[in-house]
Parts: C-alpha cells; sequence; structure tokens
C-alpha cells in the first residue's frame, strides 16, 4: 500500500470511530473542527486519487437526521451541503478551479451571507400558504415538522405578509435555517435554572430537539427563530440571481439574516471577512462562517456539484474555538487580591487563529467538580478576546496515566496558608504584603487598561522590585534620573523616556486613577460613577458605605468593597505618598461622554462613510479610548472605512478585531460591549 493509501484507510478508520462516538455514543472525544480537519484531509486525498474511494468511506455518507417519530417527505429537489473553506487561499482557489470550468472571459459576482448554525428547514408554500415544513433528513427525505415549524413565530403562514406586496408564486419552496437566538437561549436555560433542571449547552442541539418535539406545545413554549436564504423550487416564478433571490424573499415577507451583501468580486468577499469574524460575536444569533455564493444562478448551475456539494457556494469557517490538546501540568498564580488561579499548560494547539499553550482553570472547585486531572487530553475553548480555558476532560480518552491535581495549601510567593473564605469557590493568599501580590498590583497599577505608563511592562516592573527601586505603588512616582541609569539596559533615552510617562501619568483623570488601584470590583464604569459623584479621592475616601451604596448603578457588596480599601492603613500611607508625589486626585472639569471605550485603542484606516478623521478621534477620545498610528498586538480595533490600507492586513495578521462604522456606533451607541473577558459558561 503506498503512503497515500494508507494515510486514506487510517483518516477513514478515525473518522468512522469519531462518527460512531457522536452519533452512537453522543460522546465526541474530538471537537467538530478536529473531525473538520480530517474529513477534509481525507476528501483531499480522494480528490486527487479518486481510484483509493472506498464504499466505507465516510465522504461517500449522506448524512441523515431521519426519526422514526414523524411521516416522511420527499423534498421537491436534492438539499445540498457546501464544501468549506478555510482560509483566503482556499476561496481563489475555490474561484480559480470555477472559472476554469467556465467559458473563458467570464466574470463571477457574489452574495454574502452569516452562516446561520442552525438546522437547515424546507418550508412550502401553496399559493402564498404554508403547507409543509421538512427537516433536512438525508436530503432527499426529511422528517414532517409542519405544526413544529408553524410555531415559528418571524415565519409568515401567509405570504405576502403586506397585502400590496408581490403576487405569491403558485409554489415556493424555500430554504432557511432554524435557530434559537443568543438571549432566546439564555431564556430557556433560565427557565431550567428555575425549574432546576440542567442548563442546555448546546444551543444548535437544543433548537434540533426542539425542533423534532412530538408534542408542538413544548415547541411553541420555546422561542425559535427561522431565517430564510434560497429557494428550492418555484412554480410560476423565476429568478437569475442570488442576490434577487435574497431580496425577493424579504419583499414576501420572509425573515432574511441580517447583514447579507452583494459584492462584485471575490475580494471584495474577502475584505469583508475579518469584520464579520470580528462581528460575530455582537450578533443577536450564533454563525460558524459565511457563505458566499455564485451570484448568476445559471453559472451556478452550469459548475454543477462535487458529491453533495454544489461548486456554486462555498462555506467560510471561522478558525475554530475549540480544540482538544494535552493538559501537561498546572501552574498556581496569586493575583492582586490574593485569588489563586490555578492554570492549565497545554500542548500548544492552534485556536482561533493563535497558538494557545495556556488557558485558564478558573478555580480548584471547579477543576475537582470536572474532575481534570493531568494528562488528560481537554477541551479548550477560547472565543473573541477571551482567555482561553480549559472547558473539560474528554473522559473517553483515559489511557489510566493520568495524575489528580491536588491544591497546594501554601502560598509559594509567601508561604502563608492558604484560606478559602465562607462561600467562595476561591483559596486566597491572606498576605497583602505576598510579594506576588505586590508585583500584581503594580503591573496592574501601570498597565494600560490603568494608569497606563509607558516604557513600564511586566518586566521593567519586576527588575524594579528586584533592585529594590519600588515597593509599592507610590515608589513609582519617586524614581531618579541616575539611579536608574546603573541598571543594565536603562540607558539615557530609555530613563527618559520612562520618567516622562511617569510624569503624565501623574495628571491622569480622577476615574482613571481610581481604576487603577484595582480595588476589588471597581473598574472603569464603577470608577467612573464613583468619580463623577464624589470628584476627589478625599471625599471617596471619608465617604460611608451607605452613601456609596445610594449611587445608581452601585450595590452594597461594591461601596463595602471601596471602603474596606480606604479603611487600610496601608493603602492611605500609599497613597498619601502619592499625594506628596503630586500625583492628580481631582476631578477634572470636563467629564467625558461615557467611558465604554475605556482601555481601548483604535487604529483608523481608510474613509469612513459618515465621520472624517477627526471626527472619530473625537468621538473615541470622547468615550475613553485613545487612537494610535500603527497597528500592533496591542491596537483594541481597528476602524475600517472604504480603500483601507496596509494596516487592515497587518490586523489581520496581528488577529485585531476590524470593525466597520456600524459596528463601532453599536458600540458606543446601543450599549452592545466590545468583547471582554467575561466568565465561561456554568457547566
Ligand atoms: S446554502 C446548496 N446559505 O450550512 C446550498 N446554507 O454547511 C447549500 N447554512 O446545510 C446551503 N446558513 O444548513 C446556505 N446562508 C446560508 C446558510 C446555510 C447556514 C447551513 C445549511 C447547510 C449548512 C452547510
Amino acid at each position: 500500500m503506498t503512503d497515500i493509501a494508507a494515510r486514506a484507510a487510517e483518516l477513514r478508520d478515525q473518522l468512522n470511530f469519531h462518527i460512531y462516538r457522536y452519533h452512537v455514543l453522543g460522546d465526541p472525544v474530538i471537537t467538530d473542527a478536529e473531525y473538520d480537519l480530517l474529513y477534509r484531509e481525507l476528501q483531499q486525498i480522494e480528490a486527487e486519487h479518486p481510484e483509493l474511494i472506498t464504499p466505507d468511506s465516510p465522504t461517500q455518507r449522506a448524512g441523515s437526521d431521519l426519526s422514526e417519530d414523524f411521516p416522511k417527505v420527499r423534498h421537491p429537489a436534492p438539499i445540498l451541503s457546501l464544501s468549506n473553506a478555510f482560509s483566503e487561499d482556499d476561496l481563489r482557489a475555490w474561484e480559480e478551479r470555477n472559472l476554469r470550468l467556465l467559458p473563458a472571459g467570464t466574470k463571477l459576482d457574489y452574495t454574502l451571507e452569516p452562516k446561520l448554525d442552525g438546522l437547515t428547514i424546507v418550508i412550502t408554500y401553496e399559493n402564498g400558504v404554508l403547507t409543509q415544513a421538512a427537516t433536512r433528513g438525508n436530503g432527499e427525505l426529511g422528517d414532517d415538522v409542519t405544526a413544529n415549524v408553524r410555531t415559528i413565530r418571524n415565519l409568515p403562514l401567509r405570504i405576502p405578509v403586506n397585502r400590496d406586496g408581490p403576487h405569491p408564486p403558485e409554489k415556493l419552496v424555500v430554504r432557511g435555517e432554524v435557530m434559537f437566538l443568543k438571549k432566546d437561549f439564555e431564556k430557556v436555560n433560565r427557565k431550567q435554572d428555575e425549574l432546576g433542571l440542567p442548563r442546555y449547552v448546546n444551543a444548535r442541539n437544543t433548537a434540533s430537539g426542539t425542533l423534532k418535539q412530538k408534542d408542538s406545545r413544548i415547541t411553541a413554549s420555546r422561542p425559535l427563530t427561522c431565517y430564510v436564504y434560497g429557494v428550492v423550487q418555484a412554480v410560476g416564478a423565476k429568478w437569475d440571481k442570488q442576490w434577487d433571490i435574497l431580496n425577493a424573499l424579504r419583499d414576501f415577507g420572509f425573515p432574511v439574516a441580517p447583514g447579507v451583501g452583494y459584492y462584485p468580486t471575490l475580494s471584495d468577499i474577502i475584505q469583508q471577512l475579518p469584520t464579520w469574524e470580528s462581528r460575530r460575536i455582537q450578533l443577536d444569533f450564533e454563525i460558524d462562517g459565511v457563505v458566499i455564493k455564485v451570484n448568476d444562478l445559471r453559472l451556478a448551475d452550469e459548475l454543477g456539484f462535487v458529491g453533495k456539494d454544489p461548486r456554486g457556494a462555498i462555506a467560510y469557517k471561522f478558525p475554530s474555538e475549540e480544540m482538544t490538546t494535552k493538559l501537561l501540568d498546572v501552574v498556581v498564580t496569586v493575583g492582586r487580591t490574593g485569588k489563586v488561579t490555578p492554570g492549565a499548560k497545554l500542548e500548544p494547539v492552534f485556536l482561533g487563529g493563535v497558538t494557545v499553550s495556556n488557558a485558564s482553570l478558573h478555580n480548584f472547585d471547579q477543576v475537582a467538580k470536572l474532575d481534570i486531572r493531568i494528562g488528560d487530553t481537554v477541551i479548550v475553548k477560547r472565543s473573541g478576546e477571551v482567555i482561553p480555558y480549559v472547558v473539560g476532560p474528554v473522559l473517553g480518552m483515559r489511557d489510566g496515566a493520568e495524575r489528580p491535581i491536588v491544591p497546594p495549601e501554601y502560598c509559594p510567593y509567601s508561604g502563608d496558608r492558604f484560606v478559602q473564605p465562607e462561600g467562595m469557590v476561591d483559596l486566597f493568599c491572606p498576605n497583602p504584603q505576598c510579594p506576588e501580590r505586590l508585583y500584581r498590583s503594580i503591573e496592574f497599577f501601570v498597565s494600560r487598561g490603568a494608569l497606563d505608563i509607558e516604557g513600564m511592562g511586566p518586566q521593567t516592573v519586576k527588575t524594579l522590585m528586584e533592585k529594590g527601586f519600588i515597593r509599592d505603588e507610590a515608589d513609582i512616582f519617586y524614581l531618579q534620573r541616575e539611579p536608574l541609569l546603573e541598571l543594565e539596559g536603562f540607558a539615557d533615552k530609555k530613563v527618559d523616556n520612562l520618567l516622562a510617562s511617569i510624569e503624565a501619568a501623574k495628571h491622569r483623570p480622577l476615574a482613571q486613577f481610581l481604576t487603577s488601584l484595582g480595588i476589588d470590583g471597581v473598574g472603569g464604569v464603577v470608577a467612573t460613577l464613583l468619580a463623577n459623584h464624589f470628584g476627589s479621592i478625599d471625599a471617596l475616601m471619608n465617604a460611608s458605605v451607605e452613601e456609596i451604596d445610594a449611587i445608581e448603578g452601585i450595590g452594597p457588596v461594591l461601596a463595602q468593597s471601596v471602603v474596606d480599601y480606604f479603611a487600610d492603613p496601608y493603602r492611605r500611607r500609599v497613597l498619601d505618598k502619592m499625594r506628596a508625589a503630586g500625583v492628580n486626585m481631582q476631578a477634572e472639569q470636563k467629564a467625558a461622554a461615557s467611558n465604554k471605550l475605556a482601555g481601548l485603542a483604535f487604529v483608523l484606516t481608510g474613509t469612513l462613510p459618515n465621520l472624517s478623521r477627526e471626527q472619530a478621534t473625537e468621538l473615541i477620545e470622547a468615550h475613553g479610548g485613545k487612537v494610535t498610528g500603527s497597528v500592533s498586538k496591542k491596537t483594541s480595533y481597528v476602524l475600517m472605512g472604504d480603500s483601507p490600507g496596509s494596516k487592515a492586513d497587518k490586523a489581520r495578521q496581528l488577529g485585531v478585531p476590524i470593525i466597520d462604522e456600524m459596528a463601532f456606533r453599536m458600540m458606543i451607541e446601543d450599549g452592545s460591549n466590545p468583547p471582554s473577558p467575561g466568565q465561561p459558561p456554568l457547566l
């Protein structure tokens, strides 16, 4: 057997094993993305060596989700699937292959649609009335779920929805996707909470279960949504372009997913991809990519199929956010509040566009609950900007050599015994002078989201602490030029720059200074509320819990945490020392419009539709953000307009989100927040 044949056989075996784990046991040992990778590799080998295709190859299997519970419906045309692209190169190769199959000189234009992460539904309208709805099934036969689909509130039971809308064709069979909007899925889970039932983890599976309820009252009680994107059959109507179909569907009153667009070239499409990727988490619905379709339906038809995938459309899948890898070790970090966080050392894995070798394990309580062990194969997830975290172990991959994770008893930095406060899941180092806690709070104090002292990265902080130059935050403002110059690697220019940024940091707005203190629970938003209300550190320092609690947006726990902070004599000494060094502790006159962009750095590129460069800069600054000239890993967002320069490419390279004016306005106007570190879902 040749190497290639052997590899194909191996892939077949692996894929069949994973299909069994997934569909029969309901206990997959790899993620969907990993499955995709294997599947794709096999598909590619088979495309190049068709003689290696065997009848048991998973590529020859037409997927089916038929169930015994429903009558069957024959679809008027096969319900096809899509092949996948994972990169710009894949898309270009797709277009080149297509162009080779079409007459010389053909130009292709495209539609771009979100790839909704739900279930295919095929719905029939006769003379404008919904008469039947079926699942995809095996592509030829589907389950008749008409009663359930009728409960989907955004789907018209009769078209056109508007009386003066277009005349309905005699028969119209449309294809769409059924799913839960994110907020509706959360609602369903909140109901589970109330009933004391376990939460649903996977929205797509839950939507599938909901759609296939035998009792349609159960379906009706759960808020499913449907978006329609295609026509399977039309009697008495004909469209030549996919873009016309999308518009016609909308004119009939069908729900069409927001964000669908027409683009004259593949390059235009490719330009949109980063925006979609970065906007993905702001959308109301889950998408796992975008679908690119040849607009000219006659050409699409001419292109034909590969297996069950039409050549005229392709799914561009976003980099996976979930992968499995080996847990090599667990390290313990102590944060500035003393909180102990177990961190996973992982076998490096490519995840969401970057290589990940560290992930959070949250706390030892969670580690114990999930029974995560060293040596386990674990699922790692990363969504948006959030630090990757370990979802849980893949129990099916254990070989017995795994070792339990034992929480440490003593702080490795201060030697103090860890404590676990009543009712809390976290362990804490109780010593405020713990060198690691000090280091972490100083590191935070100078960081970008806090006082933002340029030239004072974690390494510099470490050096200055080790050399005894700083023992607390206030010492930073007493650093002298001459002694610094004695330090290795601290040349004239570096020292001058550092001292200049420290000088500048003395004059930060009160809210920013307050944020930098790292008081438990006091981030940018709360700091702004406090600064606006009290106007100075002095006033805040002498405030009571009741006074603070009375501020709209602040609760008693937070108020207590603020009071505790300022009651600590050590904190007061440090603050006095800073005041003596000339650090601003007063609110300035002109308050920011909001703090929504606090800590975010923007780079502008291209021409925005409604804002000049100056206006955009002003807006960003008024909302607490800042604008810098060039893209780096520290850039939070690239705000992209028409004809963007190389900055957009650089941003994509570095994994910096790219937003357009609409997404940017969403951030400051609708209160829809940019991706921010959040808690992972409870398991
Ligand atoms: S077109 C031949 N358009 O993705 C046309 N599919 O991975 C094939 N999907 O089975 C489908 N959004 O369930 C199309 N805008 C969209 C879609 C979409 C989601 C789903 C659909 C399909 C799967 C293929």
